[in-house]
């Protein structure tokens, strides 16, 4: 494969930048996500994750399970589109559990 190839396209990182961090001593997916922004677009990683982990298997030998995958964050709470819009009628906010609580409102009992 070309070293020009896009793998992570949402940041456009292609392989030559990936081995690069690799050189300078990246191990980990994490470790090139510092470097290079390869998997912070707007996927989170979901379409570069594998490849960038072949990458890293390829170049240093590391079997595909000895590479931990990017530590991934759930949002804190979701938030409607609308509410960050000021609507209020979405003021609603759904917490992670599927419940939903008006603004302020306690879930405690
Ligand atoms: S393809 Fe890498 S973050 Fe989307």
């Amino acid at each position: 494969m070309d070293k020009s190839t896009v793998v992570c396209r949402c940041e456009e990182v292609n392989i030559d930048e990936i081995e690069t961090a690799i050189k300078f001593g990246a191990e980990t997916f994490d470790d090139i996500k510092r470097i290079t922004r390869c998997g912070m677009g707007p996927c989170q990683s979901k379409v570069c994750l594998t490849p960038v982990r072949k990458i890293i298997h390829n170049y240093t030998g590391k079997q595909l399970n000895e590479i931990r995958p990017s530590r991934m964050r759930i949002p804190l709470k979701v938030v409607r589109m609308g509410a960050l819009a000021g609507k209020k009628e979405s003021a609603q906010i759904a917490s992670v559990f599927g419940e939903s609580v008006e603004e302020g409102e306690s879930t405690d009992e």
